[in-house]
């Protein structure tokens, strides 16, 4: 059985006090559900955040990390870094990152290859721009994003790998994809999964969806049969909001 998920990705927002604060308000929060939970903050309040959840259920996650082990990448952090501050699972592939810092499918598989090399989990992230969509070229940008960023790896691999799909069009815009239009590219997903590595992994990666998640639409969007949760930005900076849709299963 595949897991749900809800991970709040922070993006650059909040500094430490920020960080303090929201975690207070999100430990005073309640779970009636089942997914997972993980918040993504800044490098800069990792420790602070893995300390502060230690006890909880709360799984604190990296935005980004280098594919070196270490070296001369000023600014960069390795993956063994995150895991000296608690961190186990890292979001690849943002939109933002592939759009701000052309991150491309090749470097991208770099950084899926480090991750995994040191047993951390990947929410490997992807999804069509709207001139894409209007183009009707969407499942083939996604399917290709996919294959050149994961298609390297071998089935084992999976286990470690969640996926996320999130339409650029979506991303902080409030045009929040449809639940049919979620269910129908996350179907397409898992059968680009199972077209390569059969049914049985594909069945077993989770899918999240990212792109203007709210607690008003979340709970239609994750009960599309292959919606198993969600990457959520802004609604993640409200503890009231994000466990709106944590519960929303
Ligand atoms: O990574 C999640 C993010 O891209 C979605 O942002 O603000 O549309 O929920 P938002």
């Amino acid at each position: 059985m595949r897991k749900h998920i809800v991970a709040g990705n922070w993006k650059m927002n909040n500094d430490l006090a920020m960080t303090e604060s929201l975690i207070t308000e999100l430990k005073n929060q309640s779970q009636t559900s089942n997914a997972e939970v993980m918040i993504a903050p800044t490098f800069t309040n990792l420790w602070h955040a893995f300390e502060a959840l230690r006890s909880s259920n709360v799984e604190v996650i990296a935005q980004n990390m280098h594919f070196a082990e270490s070296g001369a990448y000023t600014g960069e952090i390795s993956a063994e870094m995150l895991k000296s501050v608690g961190v186990q699972t890292v979001i690849l592939g943002h939109s933002e990152r592939r759009a701000y810092f052309n991150e491309t499918d090749e470097l991208l598989a770099k950084k899926v290859d480090a991750a995994l090399k040191s047993n951390m989990r990947v929410i490997f992230c992807f999804g069509e721009e709207l001139a894409d969509r209007k183009a009707g070229n969407h499942e083939t940008i996604v399917g290709n994003q996919i294959k050149n960023g994961l298609f390297h790896l071998e089935a084992e691999a999976f286990k470690n790998i969640v996926l996320a799909y999130e339409p650029v069009w979506a991303i902080g815009t409030g045009e929040t994809a449809s639940p049919e239009q979620a269910q129908e590219m996350h179907a397409f997903i898992r059968e680009t999964l199972a077209n390569k590595y059969g049914q049985e992994t594909a069945n077993s990666v989770s899918i999240l969806y990212g792109g203007s998640v709210k607690p008003n639409n979340a709970k239609e969007i994750f009960s599309k049969p292959d919606v198993d949760g969600g990457l959520i930005g802004g609604a993640a900076l409200n503890a009231e909001d994000f466990y709106t849709i944590v519960n929303a299963f």
